[in-house]
This record gives structure tokens, sequence and C-alpha cells, in this order.
């Protein structure tokens, strides 16, 4: 009894590796309850612009696919998604084997380190670059090599000379978050063809639909030329089905094989394949989407001109706004009900990033703003 206490005295819980006790975690936008508890503040009063999804809410077709498809949650869902590859093969003209899906596109970063990333690997992405990169890298014991960026955007050139004989995977967020940086397509195909085939190109794509058409690289037509290449993309943001947590990646069958080995069995539960399948039949939806966002972002530069703060241009539905320091900026929109996401943890502590919200909550923001800046 005695030898027992002492053990667990000594002991009180098993300890993990140091690579993941050292891990910082990530931290996700407020929540609305969160802050509404906090700040004594009535929920319905919030506005959220902290983690860059759809202010339009998904498509209503797929919340009829939702609604149809919760009249069945006894049976586990379909652990191959059939009908959902069905879909997203015939849009993209690939054989289904060519697809995996994940629980969020994150699901598929995280595969792709679970599959191809041992301790004394390496993995590449530049500064600034979506958090989950380096966390998903260190989970696995591996080394992240970031890469400083150029003007704030991935220097692509930087990153192919960081590349070693240890690397095995390389993460490209086109457009990135938080920076909302982008390279052009004929850019983005010129760096994956000088990687060598050793080592995979995870192209990150999750605000690809927020793109101009005449803008969007194409880059599931890739995978053909390039076995090295895994093309992510997300149900989150411009389908409006973030909380379903949904996303695919389009690859190599070969590769693919891999990351559904170590993918759970049934990763994508069974509303979400119905409300993906549904959403990416309504074109509309998302080109509405996309429209909307544009004007958005041009409220909000207006706006910011205005108070005279600068952003960086952006091409997703965010911007990265200077208002000098961050902390007390964010502190001060969340007093007046306001949700933005401080990017200190990018190495950006003078910087804000602000989802475009709709108009009503665009002008909400800006004059939130006002206050915030002028005390
Ligand atoms: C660049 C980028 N990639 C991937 C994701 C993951 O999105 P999800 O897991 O919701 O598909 C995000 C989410 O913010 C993102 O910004």
């Amino acid at each position: 009894m005695i030898e027992k206490t002492r053990a667990r005295v000594e002991h009180p819980a098993p300890i993990a590796p140091e690579y993941v006790r050292s891990i910082a975690r990530y931290v996700p936008g407020k929540p609305v309850e969160e802050l509404a508890r906090e700040y004594d503040l009535d929920p319905a009063a919030i506005i959220k612009l902290a983690s860059n999804e759809n202010p339009r809410g998904p498509s209503p077709k797929a919340l009829a696919a939702i609604a149809t498809a919760a009249a069945e949650l006894t049976r586990y869902p379909d652990g191959n998604a059939f009908a959902l590859k069905a879909a997203l093969a015939a849009k993209f003209a690939i054989a289904p084997e060519a697809i995996v899906l994940g629980n969020g596109s994150n699901d598929v970063l995280e595969l792709v380190t679970h599959a191809f990333l041992r301790p004394g690997d390496d993995a590449v992405y530049a500064q600034h670059a979506f958090a989950v990169y380096p966390l998903a890298t260190q989970a696995r014991g591996a080394t992240g090599i970031e890469v400083p960026a150029k003007s704030f955007a991935h220097d692509l050139d930087a990153m192919l000379a960081a590349i070693t004989a240890r690397t095995r995977i390389i993460f490209v967020a086109n457009p990135n978050n938080p920076t909302g940086t982008w390279h052009r397509p004929d850019v983005i195909k010129a760096f994956i063809g000088a990687v060598p085939r050793n080592v995979l190109v995870v192209l990150d794509e999750a605000y690809n639909e927020y793109l101009n058409p005449s803008d969007e690289a194409q880059a599931t037509r890739w995978i053909a030329d390039y076995p090295h290449l895994i093309v992510s993309r997300s149900f989150s943001k411009a389908y409006g089905l973030a909380a379903l947590r949904v996303g695919y990646g389009v690859m190599d069958p070969v590769v693919a094989d891999m990351l559904n080995r170590v993918r759970q069995p049934f990763n994508v539960n069974a509303l979400a394949q119905a409300a993906a399948i549904a959403a990416l039949s309504d074109v509309g939806y998302v080109a509405e989407s996309r429209r909307l966002n544009g004007e958005g972002v041009k409220q909000i530069e207006a706006g910011l001109q205005t108070l005279g703060v600068t952003a960086l241009p952006t091409h997703g539905n965010f911007l990265l706004i200077n208002v000098g320091d961050g902390a007390r900026v964010y502190e001060a929109l969340l007093r007046q009900g306001v949700i933005v996401r401080p990017v200190s943890n990018y190495g950006l502590p003078q910087w804000l990033r602000v989802t475009v919200g709709l108009p009503a909550e665009n002008e909400r923001f800006l004059a939130a703003l006002a206050v915030a800046l002028s005390n």
C-alpha cells in the first residue's frame, strides 16, 4: 500500500515524449459563448470574424441534405465515402482512388505527416504559414524547417534551397492563412517541378474557391505529372460547412493508399458526406459567396483607408491588418463584442486577422476598430 502511494507521487502520470510536451497548443478563434460569459455580453450582440468561415452559412441544398441524412444516424457512415468520392472524381475528372477524405482538410494534413514523417525527418514550411504545419510535424517527432518569408509571402526559392536529404514534406499554402498572400499558378507549377520526387509537396488550397476563377491553379490536374503532389481542399470555407469537419486531398493513388492506411476508418461522418455532395452541386452558391467576399474585402479596405490603417492585399476571405499593437486592439474589440484573430503566434504581434463578414458585420467591425484605435 505504502509502496503504491510512493510510486504515484514520483510518477504522477505517464510522460509523453519531449517533442509532444513542447508542442505549442493551437489556439482557435474565441467562441461567441466564451466571450459572452467572460465579458457578460449578450451572445446575440457578438460578431465573430475570427475563423474564416463563410458568413452566409452553407448552401440551402446542403442544409436539406443534412436534414435527410439526420434521419439515419444509427449506422456507421460509409467509411470509403463512395458517393462523395464519386462526386469529387467527376468534378476533377480523376479516379476516386486519387482522393483521400479528411475530418476537415486539417485531418488530411495530419494524415500526410502520419504516413510520411518519422523522428529525424524534416518538413519545410514558410514563416507565417498556417499553424498546423509545425504542429503536425512536431507531433511526429520530426523537425520543422521554417523558411523566412519574403514580403510576408512564401519565399519559394528559399524553400527549395532549404530541402535536405532528410526532407520528406514541403508545405505550401496558396493562398496562405493568415497573410492572404498567393502565388500565380505558373510559379507554383514550376516550384512543384523543381522539388525532388522523393519529397511530397502539400499544396494547401483551403481558400481556393475564393480566388477569381482566372487565378485558380487547377492543381488537381497536375497529379498525373507530379506523383509527389498532394492538393488539399476544404469544405469549411466557401462551402460554409466548418462545423461538420470535411475536407479532401487529391494525389497519386499510391500516396492516397498510404494515407488511407493510417486514417481512422470512419473519419468523415454521414452528415458531412451528404452535405458535401450537395454543396459541391451548388456551384451558384459558391460563386455568389465569392462575389460577396470580394465586395466585403473592398468595403473593409475602404474603411481601413479612412482610418489610415494598412492591410496586406488578400486572396482569401480574410485580411491581415496592421493595428500597431495586436494584443491591445484585440482586447478593445472584444470589449465591444467583436471577435477577430490575434496572430502573435505567427510572429505578427502588430497585426490582427479579420474574416470578411456580411456587409453589416464589416461595418460593425470598422466602427469598433475606430473606437479601439482612438483609445
Ligand atoms: C490554410 C488552411 N489550411 C487548412 C485549414 C484547415 O481547415 P479545415 O480543417 O476546416 O478544412 C485552414 C483553416 O483555417 C487553413 O486556413
